[in-house]
């Protein structure tokens, strides 16, 4: 039943990538947003849909790391408001994260956001997609408005916002408006020394080299590179955006993990938490 209702839903929501809100001469923004079950996952899908609901022409693709699509994604698509398809891929076993691993012991999201790239091939094959930009949105950062109306400026390729171990990242850009290099102090020698939220492509690239993918073999900090080199970028081609990549539009927030040492005990007493009570 719950099956029937989803497809249904997203039979209606890809028509939407016709129509629902469409506004012409913007082109379409196609946000991947890889995503697993977690305490915090709702709250972080909360957040996106919040600047998301902002930006026309936007179809969210949403790759949930799971061996099947999961009622609480699936219902909380349905009600978000968004143009969206659900998709689901595990993980390979051999790169999955085990919950005793640090976080950057292997890539994350890739297997999701190259299930995003193949499903936008297909879609674009049977002429169902409008001329766009490819965003990766990951689930745990916050966007500003203003990024999206950057993308929208029809930017074939990048720019770089973000910040993490520094007060910011960004790319260096030279007084003739081109990328020289990376302001980052973790292996600036990256050849794309940035986070996926720091750039976009054009639709037409991503089209154009079919065989271009997240490689989940990278080395720790060039899954990024892995997709730019199999596009054949090169620095060159990056067009600053966000005043020549002196703002900050993204921030990566990553949300705290709950300390549920209470709910634990209650556990213990055989007392958990009403279980149909969705967080
Ligand atoms: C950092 C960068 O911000 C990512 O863009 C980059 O892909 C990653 O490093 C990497 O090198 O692989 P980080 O914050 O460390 O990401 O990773 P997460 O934010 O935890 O995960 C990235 C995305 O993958 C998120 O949307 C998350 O929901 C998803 N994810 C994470 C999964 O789908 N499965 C997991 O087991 C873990
Ligand atoms: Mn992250």
């Amino acid at each position: 039943m719950l099956k029937a209702k989803l497809k249904h839903y997203e039979d209606l929501s890809e028509k939407s990538i016709q129509s629902k809100g469409e506004v012409n001469n913007l082109p379409f923004i196609y946000a991947i947003t890889p995503t697993f079950t977690r305490p915090v996952q709702k709250a972080e899908l909360v957040r996106l849909t919040l600047a998301f609901l902002h930006v026309k022409n936007f179809h969210w693709i949403v790759v949930e790391d799971s061996t099947e699509k999961t009622d609480l994604v699936g219902n909380f698509l349905q009600d978000c408001g968004l143009p969206f398809t659900h998709l689901h891929v595990k993980t390979n076993e051999q790169f999955q994260l085990k919950s005793t691993d640090p976080n950057w012991k292997q890539p994350r999201g890739v297997d999701q956001r190259n299930a995003g790239i193949e499903w936008l091939l297909k879609a674009h094959r049977e002429e169902k997609l409008k001329p766009g930009v490819v965003y990766f949105a990951d689930d745990d950062n916050t966007y500003s408005l203003q990024l999206f109306r950057e993308a929208h400026k029809k930017s074939i390729r990048l720019a770089s916002w973000s910040c993490w171990r520094l007060r910011f990242e960004r790319p260096i850009v030279s007084s003739s408006g081109k990328v020289t290099g990376w302001y980052t102090v973790w292996d600036p020698s990256r050849p794309f020394a940035m986070d996926m939220a720091g750039f976009a492509i054009n639709l037409s690239l991503l089209t154009s080299h079919p065989e271009a993918r997240f490689d989940i073999r990278s080395r720790r900090g060039y899954v990024e590179s892995s997709l730019l080199t199999s596009l054949g970028v090169t620095l060159s081609d990056l067009e600053p955006k966000a005043d020549n990549c002196s703002k900050v539009y993204v921030w990566h927030t990553r949300t705290e993990k709950p300390n549920w040492k209470q709910e634990v005990k209650l556990i213990a007493a055989g007392r958990p938490s009403d279980p149909r009570i969705e967080v």
